[in-house]
Formats: structure tokens, sequence, C-alpha cells
């Protein structure tokens, strides 16, 4: 795939519905009592395995339209899932799983069988839960057991082992605590808690109760956060652009890169603010602006940690250096992204260096050269790709782009709608 330069980015945009939502709409919407009517699905590779996981689990999904399912909530029955390249799904299901009657037994392809697992098995196996890792890493086998309660801190921060540790909860004999270092995307609780489960929520931890059964009804998910952060940014970076993207979730445990955006100088304007359920919505504006370096530690990580290759990119145009730590679980994502990013943005003409935990990226606020880049099998790396080769000189070769379906297959046909050259 080529991306050419662009002269600006211009116009109005919807992205589609946000996969960590999603995800947890149709994991959700399996156990719940009834149908789950989910609207704005965010239909990609990652969730389309989410659906396949459940039925593989005799639950009926109608695909109503492309981003609207009917789940029939029912009993999970033994079986053997392919969770494809989706962590997230193999993370939560596990949890799902774990104190449910069955033999599961949990697959992924090469990326996600490369992924760290024990970060579920450990804590569960606390629970009293039957799993079993190959090596640390999947396929897993899971033998439903009754679970008891913990109380677990976690050694990383990471949504999906919380979610999986919360989601074992349902099915424990009393309450489950997950104490987080730092607070991480709260999808699962927001949904727990829409569905009538009791859930107690502190600055740093969160507690649930057991539930028999639980109550979605409907979920209307918003736009997916990470997938307008591709296309913000390339407005942020394109001189002349103004681009607005429309009725995208603005969850403050998910929008940390617009506060990165501000305080390397970009304009951010957000308009509309609504709710979703008991999620946040608006309408995002960027408009180009001089970039300015800046810093970024570990408490601010997982607010944008799929956003961080993207500031890699925003660093590499602005006056002064940007350093970025503590985001060492960049190694464990689809790709080492730590390793992705420095090789992709260095074979572009950027001063990068990688750090154990991030990066030192020396800006130059110029365009970059392009060049020839590989995405690496990872749907992100593949998206900072195009943006690099939108906001360059020569335009950037895609190696691999096609990786992009995973979270948003629409993505390159978006980008040509909004591109003037
Ligand atoms: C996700 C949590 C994050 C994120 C991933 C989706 C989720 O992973 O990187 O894309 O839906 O819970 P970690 O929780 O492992 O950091």
């Amino acid at each position: 795939m080529r991306i050419d330069p662009a002269a600006s980015l211009v116009g109005h945009v919807a992205v589609p519905g946000d996969k960590s939502i999603s995800h947890r709409a149709v994991l959700l919407g399996a156990i719940a009592e009834g149908d789950t009517h989910v609207l704005g699905f965010g239909r990609a590779g990652d969730t389309q395995a989410s659906i396949d996981a459940v039925r593989a689990l005799g639950i009926e999904v109608d695909d109503l339209a492309e981003d609207e399912l009917l789940v029939h909530g029912g009993e999970l029955r033994s079986g053997a899932v392919d969770c494809a390249n989706a962590g997230t799904l193999m993370r939560l299901l596990a949890g799902l799983l774990a104190g449910r009657p069955g033999r599961f037994e949990l697959t992924g392809d090469e990326s996600l069988s490369a992924r760290p697992m024990e970060r579920i098995g450990e804590p569960l196996r606390r629970m009293g839960a039957r799993i079993e890792t190959t090596d640390g890493h999947a396929p897993l086998v899971i033998e439903g057991a009754q679970l008891q309660a913990i109380d677990y801190e976690l050694p990383v921060a990471s949504a999906q082992v919380k979610s999986a540790v919360l989601l074992a909860g349902l099915t424990a004999k009393g309450e489950t605590t997950v104490v987080e270092p730092v607070p991480t995307r709260d999808h699962t609780e927001l949904m727990l808690e829409a569905a009538g489960v009791r859930v107690k929520r502190r600055p740093t931890s969160v507690t649930v109760e057991p539930a028999a059964t639980l109550r979605l009804g409907e979920v209307d998910v918003p736009g997916d956060f990470s997938s307008a952060a591709p296309l913000l940014v390339a407005a942020a970076l394109v001189p002349g652009s103004d681009l607005t993207v429309h009725g995208v979730g603005l969850n403050p445990r998910r929008t940390g890169l617009l506060d990165v955006l501000e305080r390397m100088g970009v304009r951010v304007s957000i308009f509309n603010r609504r709710k979703s359920g008991r999620e946040p919505v608006g309408d995002v504006q960027v408009q180009h602006g001089e970039l300015s370096a800046t810093t970024l530690e570990a408490g601010e990580v997982p607010l944008l940690v799929d956003e961080l290759p993207l500031v890699a990119l925003l660093a590499a145009h602005a006056h002064g250096e940007t350093i970025v730590r503590g985001a060492a679980e960049l190694r464990v994502k689809e790709s080492d992204r730590i390793e992705a990013v420095t090789d992709l943005l260095r074979a572009t003409g950027a001063h990068v260096k990688s750090r154990e935990d991030g990066w030192a990226v020396t800006g130059v606020p110029t365009r970059l050269r392009g060049g020839r880049v590989d995405a690496r099998g990872d749907h992100r790396i593949a998206m900072l790709g195009a943006v690099v080769g939108l906001a360059s000189r020569e335009g950037v070769e895609i190696e691999g782009a096609e990786t992009v379906a995973i979270s948003f297959p629409g993505f390159y046909d978006v980008l040509d709608s909004l591109v003037r050259r």
C-alpha cells in the first residue's frame, strides 16, 4: 500500500464502534439473561473473533446489520475457541469461563501465542481456577471450577488482567477486589454496573459481588477513540488541516492523547458532549499546530497505551526532545511496539532511540522524508505508517498494510475521503 503526502486533511468523519466495548458487549451479552441488542458494534477482525468465540460455545448471535447484533444470552457449553489476534478476547474470556462448568480450549494466531498469559493464569489459579497455559502462553486449557473471591494487586497496569479477574469474580464465592497501580480503562466496570452487578469503585481499586444473572438489554457502542486517533494526529501534523471526528468515545481513561496534543501545542475542541449508556461521547476537532516536545511518565501511559506509537510520531515533528517512560508494556502488544516504532520512524527519517520502557525522540519541525516500512502484522503499526506517509515529503510504502482490518477495516478509504493533495 502506498500512501502519498497530503496537502491537508479536512472534513467531518465517524469511526467504527469501540473495539474494547464491542468485545465486552458480546462476552457479557453471551452470559446475560435474554437478548442483548448491540448498536454501533465495531465490526473488525478482532471483534468478529469474539462473535465466533461465543458461537463456538453455543451462543446464538444474529447479525442484524454490519454494526448491529442481537446476542441471545444462555449457558456456555464446552468447546474450542480460536481467539485469532485478539488479546482482549483471550484474557477476558478466560476469566469469564474459569468458574463455569465445562472444558474450554483457547488458541490464537502466531502473534497472540507469543503474548504473556500467566498474568491471567496466576490470579485465576489463586481463585481456584483450573487453567493451564503452554509455557506461559496460549493455547490455554480451562476446566471450569468453583472459584473463591480474592483481593488482587495487579503487578502490571492492565485493563485486560483486571477485567479477567473481575469477570471470574462473577462466579466466585465472596467479593473480588482488584487493586490497580495506576487507573486503566474501566469499560468492564461500567458495563457490569449497567447489567445490574454490584460494583464498588474506589480511586485505585474495584470490587465486584458475585452475580447469578446479568441483564444488559441494549448496548450503544461509541466510536473508537483509538481509531479516531490516527486521523486526529494526521490533522495535527499536516499544515492547513481541520478535522472533526463525530460520536467518539471520550472515556477519560482512554483520551490521554488529547491532553498530550494540547500540551504539545495543538488546538483540540470538543463539542456535543453526551452519554452513550454510561460512556461519555462527543465530537472532537483538531487543527494543525506547531508542536513542542513533552515528557510522558508511567502514570499517564494506560490512558493512551494504544496511541503511544502516534505520540512518538508527534514527537518526531516537535521542537525539542520528548521522552516516553514507563511504557514497557508496549513490548508485549501485537508486536514489540517499542522496536517496531523505532524502526519505522528511523526508516522514514526521524531521530528516535528505543529505551527499555519507551523512547527518546529528537524532533525536527519539518516533514519526514518517508520510505518503505513493515507493519509487522500489527494494525496500529500499519496505521502509524499511513500517518507518517501523509505527513512526509515522499510518501510511505507499507508492507502488510491490510492488517488494519484487525480494528478498522475501512481505514484507508476514510483517509482518502479526508485528504487533499
Ligand atoms: C484493552 C486493554 C489494553 C489495550 C488493548 C485493549 C482492553 O491492554 O492495549 O488494546 O480492551 O481491555 P492491556 O490492558 O493489556 O494494557
